[in-house]
């Protein structure tokens, strides 16, 4: 009788953690979505392989008590190919704990979404050195338009943002956009859906005075870096 006690408590310790190996370690659905994304790639991390837990590739942050994806670095990935790329953020949908997304480095012209999706936890967002050029663009980027417009329609000073849209990034509160060309881009119009956004950096931008006027406009703003601009003080005017 006790024998038998003792082996079925250790065959609901072996249920038990056969349970919570399998929490531990990347999900499935967003395990996924990165192999998706990767084939998406200029050259495919050759890490990120199927039937691996995602938590341990390159590039991936989980958080380790959840197991959750929390940290993206895909600066890049896509290649610096000459074609633009129309990023589509519903590609990201299964990352809903993601808190951090760098897409630095990579020719992204404009942005989709699908209506309705969210990725409420980002904090922090870099979409540094990409071919954002004009208001409307970057809006698209940090609202997530849900209609499919063509990437013609971003050409340069055509494209005028739409008013009082809410982003889909409601936390955002750290945005890199350095080493964009933001010349006559009114880039305040652009980001007031963003009504978190406490840090915004700028840094060799081609601001002129015009780009930045209104940026008083974004109410929670505390930190606003913006070196190598051709900017002085008249500005502050
Ligand atoms: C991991 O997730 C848990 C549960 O959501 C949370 O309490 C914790 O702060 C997270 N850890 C980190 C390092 O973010
Ligand atoms: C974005 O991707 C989703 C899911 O794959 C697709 O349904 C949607 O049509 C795409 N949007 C655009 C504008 O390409
Ligand atoms: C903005 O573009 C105009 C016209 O191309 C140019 O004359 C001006 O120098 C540019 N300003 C900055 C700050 O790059
Ligand atoms: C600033 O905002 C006002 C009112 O919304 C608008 O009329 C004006 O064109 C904006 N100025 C610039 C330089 O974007
Ligand atoms: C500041 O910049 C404006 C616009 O580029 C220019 O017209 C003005 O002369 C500059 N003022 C000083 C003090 O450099």
């Amino acid at each position: 009788m006790k024998m038998k006690m003792k082996s079925s408590v250790w065959v609901i310790l072996f249920i038990l953690g056969v349970l919570l190996c399998e929490c531990e370690g990347c999900w499935k659905q967003e395990s996924e979505a990165l192999l998706a994304l990767n084939a998406q790639f200029a050259s495919p991390l050759p890490d990120w392989e199927d039937n691996t837990d995602c938590c341990q590739w390159v590039r991936v942050q989980c958080n380790i008590s959840t197991g959750r994806v929390v940290a993206l670095d895909l600066s890049a990935a896509w290649g610096n190919r000459d074609q633009n790329l129309y990023l589509n953020y519903s590609h990201f949908q299964a990352f809903q704990h993601l808190n951090s997304l760098n897409l630095a480095n990579n020719n992204i012209a404009a942005c989709a979404a699908n209506q309705g999706l969210m990725l409420s936890n980002l904090q922090v967002l870099d979409l540094s050195s990409t071919s954002l050029d004009n208001a409307a663009a970057v809006q698209s980027c940090v609202n997530g338009f849900s209609t499919s417009p063509s990437l013609s329609t971003y050409h340069r000073f055509n494209a005028t943002p739409s008013p009082g849209s809410q982003s889909m990034f409601i936390n955002l509160e750290v945005l890199d956009m350095s080493f964009n060309n933001f010349n006559e881009t009114d880039i305040t119009s652009a980001l007031t859906g963003l009504s978190s956004l406490r840090s915004l950096k700028l840094e060799s931008t081609q601001l002129t005075s015009g780009s930045i006027h209104n940026i008083s406009k974004l109410r929670s703003l505390e930190i606003l870096y913006l070196a190598e601009n051709g900017l002085n003080e008249s500005i502050l005017c």
